[in-house]
């Protein structure tokens, strides 16, 4: 069985779960992303055409959720939250540094496809601001040292740990 083949079995069976088959939207969205590394279009339209949908309505649901990625990212991709509270505790300049360090804009990733810089909004942690996602873990109470070292760890291959956020 070839990799769409693969994929379109696997979808089924996560839509088979559901009494509601389009309630599997976003599992089989992430299912596309773990497989391609982005949300691509082609997974689009087999996600659609398998819960009886139509691509443009899989369109808005992806381009909503800021954890699905509608174009190739980098290895690590960093969210950093920018809504009130965070902006209060400091998020402007913890993006701003990033910036710096990196050396791309939010929505840009490096040259070797390391990192990926976002600004989003709420991650539901503003008692641990500022703080930010990298990939599926969170970090708080960012400073430049803080950010520094969660650099040169992931420059050095390792995923940081998800900061406890209880
Ligand atoms: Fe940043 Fe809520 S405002 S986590």
């Amino acid at each position: 069985m070839g990799v769409e083949g693969e994929l379109r079995e696997r979808m089924e069976a996560i839509a088979a779960r559901f009494p509601q088959r389009l309630s599997a939207l976003i599992p089989i969205l992430y299912l596309v992303q773990q497989q391609h590394g982005y949300v691509t279009k082609a997974g689009m339209e087999l996600a659609a055409e398998i819960l009886g949908t139509t691509p443009a309505y899989v369109d808005s649901v992806a381009s909503f959720y800021t954890m699905l990625y509608r174009r190739p990212v980098g290895k690590y991709v960093l969210q950093v939250c920018r809504t009130l509270p965070c902006a209060l505790m400091g998020a402007d300049e913890v993006i701003a540094y990033v910036q710096e360090k990196l050396g791309i804009e939010p929505g840009e990733t490096t040259p070797d496809q390391l990192f990926t810089l976002e600004t989003v909004e709420c991650l539901a942690a503003c008692h641990v601001a500022p703080l930010m996602m990298v990939n599926e873990g969170y970090k708080v109470h960012l400073d430049r040292a803080k950010l520094d070292a969660i650099i040169n760890e992931c420059s050095r291959g390792t995923s940081p740990h998800s900061d406890d956020i209880y």
